[in-house]
Order: structure tokens, then sequence, then C-alpha cells
């Protein structure tokens, strides 16, 4: 099975039907090259010298595209640590999820809870954030990651400010790098702050085009999909159909991918053809809205 990861095939080999089907159930990462250079930037940001102007990273993209997927893998590979010699905690990278509406309490409230802190409800926000902060620094925090930003827009102007004004603080309090990823939406609201504008630099993760990025997380995919035969996703009759179905987004193209190789496992051809792809229970983005709104 040359197709395969050595790993994959040895799984094949060790595996039922069933099995099979259960493990592309499961997520799977895909070091695509958008993703590896994303990650050389989080490196970059955390490891950069103490600074008054520390450089931020606001990561947009459209939904389901793997921001996501990409921060918590980068902070998984940086949890907390014990230094042996002073038997001290280390916490390098920190990743929240920003509060549902742009609510100073409830921002201080996901950090403390995600350090185990707890905090009295009628605690002010002044000592909360003096909490935080001190919090922060003891764990010797280099990269604070706040994902789906964009809930700041659920606010009014002046809260969405105010919330604008509270991650600044942070900032210059702490003196470390903040990476915030959302929606397109998020960057117009950070772009209302001149100020944040400037320090926070923009990535995007633009959808999946036909060119050869896409046919190399093909490649990627088709070696570690369970299946015992090569489907050669990169020819372009199964490339394309694939890319117009997801309508371009990483979280699309695997849930295509997924239930294809289940219905390829189920019907015993072992290979994902166009055919396959066409009789998979599957409804693209735009179509699943346009269902709901009809
Ligand atoms: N590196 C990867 N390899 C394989 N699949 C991935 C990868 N990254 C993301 N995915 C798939 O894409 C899906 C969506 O990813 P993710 O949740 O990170 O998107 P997102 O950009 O954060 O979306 P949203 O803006 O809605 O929060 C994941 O559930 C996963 O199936
Ligand atoms: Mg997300």
């Amino acid at each position: 099975m040359k197709h395969l990861h050595p790993k994959t095939e040895e799984f094949i080999n060790s595996s039922t039907d069933s099995e099979r089907i259960n493990h592309l159930r499961k997520p799977r990462w895909i070091g695509y090259t958008g993703a590896k250079k994303v990650h050389n930037k989080l490196d970059e940001l955390r490891n950069y010298p103490t600074n008054l102007r520390m450089p931020n990273l606001l990561l947009v993209g459209d939904s389901n595209n793997g921001k996501t997927a990409m921060l918590n893998r980068f902070a998984m590979m940086n949890p907390s640590f014990v230094e042996e010699e002073t038997q001290e905690l280390f916490l390098p990278v920190l990743m929240i999820q920003a509060p549902p509406e742009p609510d100073e309490k409830r921002f201080y409230n996901t950090i403390l809870d995600s350090l185990h802190s707890p905090y009295k409800i009628s605690e002010k926000a002044e000592l909360r954030q003096q909490r935080v902060i001190h919090l922060l620094q003891k764990l010797k925090v280099k990269l604070l990651i706040i994902d789906e930003i964009h809930h700041l827009l659920a606010g009014t102007m002046s809260k969405q400010r105010l919330f604008l004004n509270v991650i600044k603080y942070l900032s210059n309090e702490l003196k470390i790098s903040l990476v915030c990823a959302g929606t397109r939406e998020a960057f117009n609201a950070i772009q209302t702050d001149p100020q944040l504008a400037n320090r926070f630099e923009p990535r995007v993760l633009s959808k999946w085009r036909n060119d050869e990025e896409y046919l190399r997380l093909l490649t990627s995919f088709e070696r570690i999909l369970p299946l015992k035969k090569p489907s050669y996703l990169i020819e372009s009759s199964i490339s394309s159909i694939i890319l117009s179905k997801s309508e371009g987004l990483l979280g699309e193209v695997s849930k295509i991918l997924e239930l294809s190789a289940i219905l390829a496992i189920e019907s015993g051809v072992e290979t994902i053809s166009k055919n396959i792809i066409e009789n998979i229970d599957y409804t693209p983005p735009s179509d699943r809205k346009k269902m709901i709104f009809r």
C-alpha cells in the first residue's frame, strides 16, 4: 500500500472496518504550509525579548478554515512546566476564548477560570484585573491567545471600545504579545482603534484555491486516510469536485474526505472516486444556508 504513510498501513493491517470508521471520525492534523508559517510566527512572538511595545498578531479567516485547530495545537505544544531548580510553575502560552460579548469582567473570569483561580461574583473589575495581571506575571506567560475575538462585535460601540482598551492595557502592563483570532469582521473592529491597528500585524488564512498547496494538502490526506486502495485525490476530476463542494474551507474538505472514506469502507470499494463523493450525505455550506432561509 504505497499510497499510505507507514503508520496508516500498520493501522489498516491491525484494525477491523468499524475501527477504521471510528478512527476517521476523530480529529486529524495535517501540517500544511500556511499552518507551519503561522506556527513559526507564534514561536517568534513567544521568544520575543520583552519590549515596551510588543508585537501582536491578528489571525483572520473564514469560519471553519482551521484557525482554532492551529492555535490549539500551538498551545498544546507549549504546555505548562515546573522548573526543576526553583520548583516554579511556568505557563508560556495561555489560550482563551473571548467571552460571547465584550464584557470586561467576563473576560477576566475566562482567564481566571482557565487558570483554575476562583473569584467572587462581587469582586470589582479593577481587583480582578490586578489578579489577572499578577497571575500572568507569576506564571511568566509569554503569549496570550484570544480566540473568537469577533465576539467583541456583539456589544455596543462603547462596550467594544472599552474592551479594546482592556486588551491594550493588558498588553502594555504585561509586556507580552497578544494573538487574536477571528473572522474578518474582527479585523474591522480592531481597525477602529488606530493604536491597536498599528500594533496588530494581520495574517489572513485564505480559502483554499486550486493550486499546488491544495494538491499537497490532498496528498497528505490520502496518506492518512485508512483506505486499502489509492484514490488519486490530486487527479483534476477529483480535486476540483472536492474544492467546489467544500467552497475552499479546510473543515469542509476534511468532512468530505471523512464521509467519502467511510462510504468507501462500507461499500467495500476501498477508494474515493468521483462516484463515491457524489453519493455521500453532504451539503455544501452555502446550500445549507439556502435550506434554512428558504
Ligand atoms: N491542520 C488540519 N488538518 C486537518 N483538518 C483540519 C486542520 N485544521 C482544521 N481542520 C478541520 O477544520 C475544521 C475547522 O477548523 P477550526 O475549528 O480550527 O476552524 P476556525 O477557523 O477556528 O472556524 P471558526 O471561525 O468557525 O471558529 C476542524 O474541525 C477540522 O475538521
Ligand atoms: Mg474557531
